[in-house]
C-alpha cells in the first residue's frame, strides 16, 4: 500500500481568484457610499486595511488550524471571505451577509463540493459569535483565534498610533492608547482556546508591553 498524497483541494491560483475577487467587493462598497460614506477618513475604512486585515487572518487562521488539525483549506478559504461584507453592511449583519457572498462565488466559480462550501459558509457566518469559540466547528474557532489575534500586537498598536494622528491626539496620549491595546489584547487573549493562538497571543501582547515601556522610559512624565 503507498503513502496516501492528500492534494490540497485549492489551488494558489483559486486563492488568488477569491482574494482580488474580496479586494474588489471591498472596493466597490466604498465606491458606492454618497459624499465619502461614513467614517471614510479612518484608515480602517478603506477597502486596503481590510484586504490587508483579512490576510493577516488568512495567514494566522493557517497557522492555527495547521497545527491544531483543523481543515486548513475550509479555515483558509472562511478567512478570505469572512469580512467581505464589512464595508457595506452593518457591523451586526456583516458575518451573515458575508457567508451569503461566499456561497454565490464558491458556487458559482469551480467544482468545490457542497460539503466544502457549507463548512466555509457557516464559518463565516458564525465568526462574529461570542460566546466560548469551543462551542463552534474547530475551522470556526480557528477563524474567530485569528480575527482576535489581529487586534493584538505590534500591528494592533501600529494601527491605534495611527488613528490618534486622525483624531489629532499629541504624542503624550500615547501610554494611554498603547494600554487600551494592551486591554483590548488581553481580552482578545482571554477569548482564545487552542494552544496554538494561545501562545501567538503571549508573544504579542509581550511586544505591546515592550513598546509601552520604551515609551514609558523616553517620555519623561509618562507612566507616573
Ligand atoms: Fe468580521
Ligand atoms: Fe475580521
Amino acid at each position: 500500500m503507498g503513502v496516501e498524497i492528500t492534494e490540497p483541494d485549492i489551488s494558489p491560483a483559486e486563492y488568488q481568484d477569491m482574494r482580488r475577487f474580496v479586494f474588489e467587493y471591498l472596493a466597490a462598497s466604498v465606491e458606492k457610499e454618497d459624499d465619502g460614506g461614513r467614517m471614510r477618513w479612518y484608515p480602517w475604512h478603506s477597502a486596503e486595511y481590510r484586504h490587508n486585515h483579512i490576510l493577516n487572518v488568512a495567514a494566522l487562521a493557517e497557522e492555527i488550524a495547521e497545527a491544531e488539525g483543523a481543515d486548513v483549506d475550509v479555515t483558509k478559504t472562511a478567512a478570505i471571505f469572512h469580512d467581505v461584507a464589512k464595508l457595506e453592511t452593518a457591523q451586526d449583519r456583516h458575518a451573515e451577509a458575508g457567508a451569503r457572498i461566499a456561497r454565490e462565488y464558491l458556487q458559482s466559480q469551480g467544482e468545490y463540493p457542497q460539503s466544502f462550501i457549507d463548512q466555509v459558509c457557516r464559518a463565516v457566518e458564525n465568526h462574529s459569535y461570542q460566546g466560548p469559540v469551543t462551542d463552534l466547528p474547530l475551522e470556526t474557532q480557528c477563524l474567530i483565534e485569528a480575527d482576535l489575534l489581529d487586534k493584538v500586537g505590534a500591528n494592533g498598536t501600529a494601527l491605534m498610533l495611527l488613528r490618534m494622528g486622525y483624531e489629532s491626539r499629541v504624542h503624550m496620549d500615547a501610554d494611554e492608547m498603547v494600554n487600551r491595546v494592551l486591554e483590548r489584547g488581553i481580552e482578545a487573549a482571554n477569548r482564545v482556546e487552542s494552544e496554538t493562538a494561545r501562545s501567538i497571543s503571549h508573544q504579542r501582547l509581550k511586544r505591546v508591553k515592550w513598546f509601552r515601556e520604551w515609551l514609558e522610559d523616553e517620555i519623561a512624565g509618562m507612566g507616573e
